[in-house]
């Protein structure tokens, strides 16, 4: 990867953040700080399409940074901020508004997912895509590295960035998704897809207790103790995976192959397991919200990073659009 490449991706504040979101995309992130030139932001302005409350909303903002932040972004590395501390983000939003047709958004599967669900759909939903395609475009983004689930909304933003460049002239980088094959689906307790709204989740920075009694609360088959049981089948063993060495997991798998496994066995070394994997970063992450103000220091010190470039784009979009009357266009 040349070091040049500009990797960008953001995530929601919409809640606490799981063991899905770290190994899915968190920790992928914080290793592109090494490869590449990395931004990295908290979508604020998305989370408003389903948050209603302003503390949790600022609450969850902050937890989320502080999570960034123990988990090893470094904001000297990447450049690391809040989408709503720059203001670029709606300007762009409004402008890439009238380059985009209703069918393009009609046609996200995420949208028509939560209208399915029975969601009221507000006009933010419908056009989180085209926010988000200002998200990307505002800084020449090269790859953007999401789940499976967000891939189209990529594509959107390279078809908005189309759509300009052909409009108004070459002004934006076209996009790629990049999705990692390898990263599988991390399952939730209930072996369906750990997400936050199917309240199947993990979160990374869980209590000790809740740790306890959720990893109990993992859904396994029927099989009696004195069974085979098996290994590629069952979610226990699937997040056992996450935080074990290869020949950890061939004993493991030997176990499971053998009869006399109890499931209860395997979940208690699991919240062991669990539970020292994030130990470090669990003090680094107190040591974080003990000092509100070194976090404002280095979130606003990432947005200030992150306008210079902004602004740069957005001084191009206006020229390009007519919006920067005061000078008269030869
Ligand atoms: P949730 O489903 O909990 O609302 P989000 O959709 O906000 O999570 O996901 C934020 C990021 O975390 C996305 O990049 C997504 O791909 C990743 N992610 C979320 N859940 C998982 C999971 N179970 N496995 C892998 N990656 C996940
Ligand atoms: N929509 C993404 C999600 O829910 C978050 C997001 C917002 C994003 N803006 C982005 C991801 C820009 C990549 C690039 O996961």
């Amino acid at each position: 990867m040349n070091p040049q490449t500009r990797v960008l991706s953001g995530i929601q504040p919409s809640g606490q953040l799981h063991i899905g979101n770290y190994f899915g995309m968190m920790k992928p992130m914080i290793e592109w700080q090494e490869k590449s030139d990395l931004f990295c932001f908290i979508v604020n302005l998305h989370a408003l399409t389903t948050v209603f409350d302003a503390r949790t909303l600022a609450g969850n903002t902050l937890s989320a940074a502080a999570d960034f932040l123990a988990l090893g972004l470094d904001p000297e590395k990447a450049t690391f901020w809040v989408q709503g501390d720059v203001p670029q983000h709606t300007e762009l939003t409004w402008i890439l508004t009238n380059v985009t047709s209703m069918g393009l958004l009609e046609r996200c599967h995420a949208y028509k997912d939560k209208v399915a669900q029975g969601l009221t759909p507000n006009h933010g939903l419908f056009a989180y895509p085209v926010l988000m395609a200002a998200d990307i475009l505002l800084y020449q983004a090269n790859l953007v590295p999401v789940g499976r689930d967000q891939k189209q909304h990529v594509e959107v933003a390279r078809d908005i960035a189309g759509s300009f460049n052909h409009l108004y002239g070459e002004t934006f980088v076209l996009p790629e998704p990049l999705i990692d094959e390898q990263l599988a689906t991390i399952p939730g307790l209930d072996g369906r897809k750990m997400s936050k709204s199917y309240e199947n989740a993990l979160d990374i920075f869980i209590p000790r207790e809740e740790l306890k009694s959720r990893v109990m609360a993992i859904v396994t088959d029927t099989r009696a103790v004195s069974d085979i049981k098996d290994p590629d089948n069952c979610n226990l063993f699937a997040l056992y995976r996450l935080f074990s060495a290869a020949e950890e997991l061939e004993e493991l798998r030997g176990r499971y192959l053998k009869p006399g496994l109890k499931y209860s066995e395997v979940k208690k070394e699991l919240i062991d397991r669990i539970w020292s994997h994030f130990a470090p970063h669990r003090e680094k992450r107190a040591a974080l919200l003990k000092e509100p103000d070194t976090l404002h220091d280095i979130l606003s010190a990432g947005a200030a990073k992150a306008r210079v470039q902004a602004e740069a784009t957005m001084a191009r979009v206006r020229r390009a659009v007519g919006l920067d009357h005061s000078r008269r266009r030869g």
